[in-house]
């Protein structure tokens, strides 16, 4: 290669006879000059006919896609989970048979309201996404590092969502949830209250990626091979520790370093000190869920380790940066109906309207069906099926036979395997249709009061201070005396607290709850970051 000769612009020419390194179009046409168009003539102008210009501009032109919906900031980066524990009499899938055994993976963490380019620090929930890519094909375990959340049932999210995102005519806020908007979607969906502690607390500004809890929020099962099923909730639990900074720290690091989470991941791995969380399991059966005090479909509940504890059963080291950050980290798809023999769903149905969600959008995110032939998204197990064509289609079925049943014998392409192919739970089913929400779910200030008793003093106090500061954003007095007779309902010293630093002299009447709350939970070690 030589740069040393200038072209007519003056610019250094960098230039080869090699045919290994020489530029071409993607066509494979080798390049000459790819500084100056094609024109008539020195001065121009420019030829329609230059097909190297049209290609390369075409392609610059189509470089961006939609960004995710939500969780549109993320950080990807690849690892693997070791089984520390076999678990056969719980479950058959394949990743949980053998100690020792190692599965590749890929973990995306996100937050969740801003778009692609908004800051790190903000306060927010963060996503923590796990792609598994076992022998019996791609497990995703697609979590947050808060383990409940703001609604119940999946009809709502695109609402809490809106609430939350810049408003329709202004634009703003930005990645915060300082909003009236999204107050008064709270405000008015009690539901949502006890994930707005959680929200307000030290957890939702982490000190890095590396420094957080990961929860699959939702009950899933557990299916043996004979059948048999426990429900489970899974846990990441960081070997690190936990760690989160303040609300003044997190303010100046955004504005020091808006990529301080990426770039402290990126450093660590780059530096070889790999970040490691263990997973585990709160497993229990149908005698605990009828006994437990909340409904286990509820996504706004969470169950204490003290009551269930954490059974740890393996780790996942994560210990290499990305190539490249569009091809793995933008083009991942996580999806919650990627689940494997073994797991299964429950009939949570913020769950259920999740399996829905994710596959839909990544239709039209990753440009139509074909996304799982992406490399990142692609099992690293055999696969073998009859789908083909649409948009971009890699994998086509070699051969003649694209359907089943046939009678081609050995040349028949893929049969089906009763043996290790995917059942569901035999659940029993049967119920009136009707578009209602169960009893069970109704208690919203129980957990949310459990989960501020259980926190220190100073967490106590970082949490009042969280709800003034956002509730003194909200312009509508209305909003805030609402949000305030849900917090009598959860802590009279939190609603204390924060009518105090809003400066409200009068307290509005607590709001009434549609099922009485249960006020002698005992506090949990577990909920309380320095308790950790
Ligand atoms: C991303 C929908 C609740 C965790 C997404 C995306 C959608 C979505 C559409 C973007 C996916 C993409 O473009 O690839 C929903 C709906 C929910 C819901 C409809 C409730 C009804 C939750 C809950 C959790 C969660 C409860 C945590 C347990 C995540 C994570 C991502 C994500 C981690 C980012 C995945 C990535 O890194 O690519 N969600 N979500 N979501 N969601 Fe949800």
């Amino acid at each position: 290669m030589t740069d040393k000769e200038l072209g007519k612009g003056g610019e250094p020419r960098q230039q080869t006879t090699d045919r290994e390194k020489t530029m071409t179009t993607a066509q494979g046409g080798p390049i000459a000059d790819d500084q100056n168009s094609l024109k008539a003539g020195p001065r121009g102008p420019v030829l329609m006919e230059d097909h190297i210009f049209r290609e390369k501009m075409f392609h610059f032109d189509h470089e961006r896609i939609p960004e995710r919906v939500v969780h549109a900031r993320g950080y990807g980066v690849h690892g693997h989970f070791e089984l520390t524990e076999a678990i056969p009499e719980l479950s058959a899938a394949d990743i949980f048979q053998r100690v020792g055994e190692k599965t590749p993976t890929f973990t995306r963490f996100s937050t969740v309201a801003g778009n692609k380019g908004s800051f790190d620090l903000a306060r927010d929930v963060r996503g923590f996404a796990t792609k598994f890519y076992t022998k019996e094909g791609n497990w995703d375990l697609v979590g947050n590092n808060i383990p409940v959340f703001f609604i119940q049932d999946a009809i709502k999210f695109p609402d809490l969502i809106h609430s939350v995102k810049p408003a329709p005519d202004r634009g703003f806020p930005q990645a915060q949830s300082a909003h009236d908007n999204f107050w008064d979607f709270v405000s008015l969906s009690p539901e949502a209250i006890h994930m707005t502690l959680w929200q307000m607390s030290d957890r939702a500004i982490p000190r890095s990626f590396r420094f957080m809890e990961g929860f699959g929020v939702h009950t899933f099962r557990l299916v043996n091979a004979e059948g048999k099923s426990h429900y489970v909730k899974f846990h990441w639990k960081p070997k690190q520790g936990l760690q989160s900074v303040v609300w003044n720290e997190a303010l100046k690091i955004n504005g020091a370093d808006p990529d301080f989470h990426r770039r402290d991941m990126w450093d660590a791995i780059d530096a070889g000190d790999y970040p490691q969380w263990d997973l585990g399991i709160q497993v229990f059966d149908d005698d605990f869920a009828d006994n437990f005090e909340f409904d286990i479909l509820d996504a706004t509940k969470l169950i204490p380790e003290e009551q269930v504890p954490v059974r740890i059963i393996g780790t996942l080291t994560l210990d290499a940066n990305v190539d490249n950050f569009f091809a793995e980290t933008e083009q991942v798809a996580f999806c919650t109906q990627n689940i494997v023999r073994g797991i299964d769903h429950t009939n949570d149905p913020l769950l259920q309207g999740r399996n829905f969600s994710y596959l839909d959008t990544q239709i039209k995110r990753l440009g139509g069906p074909n996304f799982t032939h992406i490399p990142i998204n692609a099992p690293k197990c055999p696969f073998h099926h009859f789908q083909q064509d649409g948009h971009m289609a890699m994998h086509n079925p070699k051969g003649r036979v694209n359907y089943e049943p046939n009678s081609w014998g050995d040349d028949g392409g893929p049969r089906e395997n009763p043996e290790i192919g995917f059942k569901s739970y035999a659940e029993e089913v049967s119920g009136t249709k009707q578009r209602v929400r169960s009893e069970t779910f109704a208690d919203h200030y129980s957990q949310a009061r459990q989960f501020y008793i259980s926190q220190t003093e100073i967490e106590q106090q970082h949490i009042a201070a969280a709800y003034t500061f956002e509730l003194s954003k909200c312009q509508e007095e209305r909003i805030r005396l609402r949000m305030l007779s849900h917090l009598m309902n959860v802590h009279d010293d939190l609603a204390k607290q924060v009518a105090e630093g809003l400066g409200v002299t009068e307290m509005p009447e607590p709001a009434t709850p549609a099922r009485e709350p249960i006020t002698d939970l005992p506090p949990s070690d577990a909920l309380s970051i320095l308790k950790n």
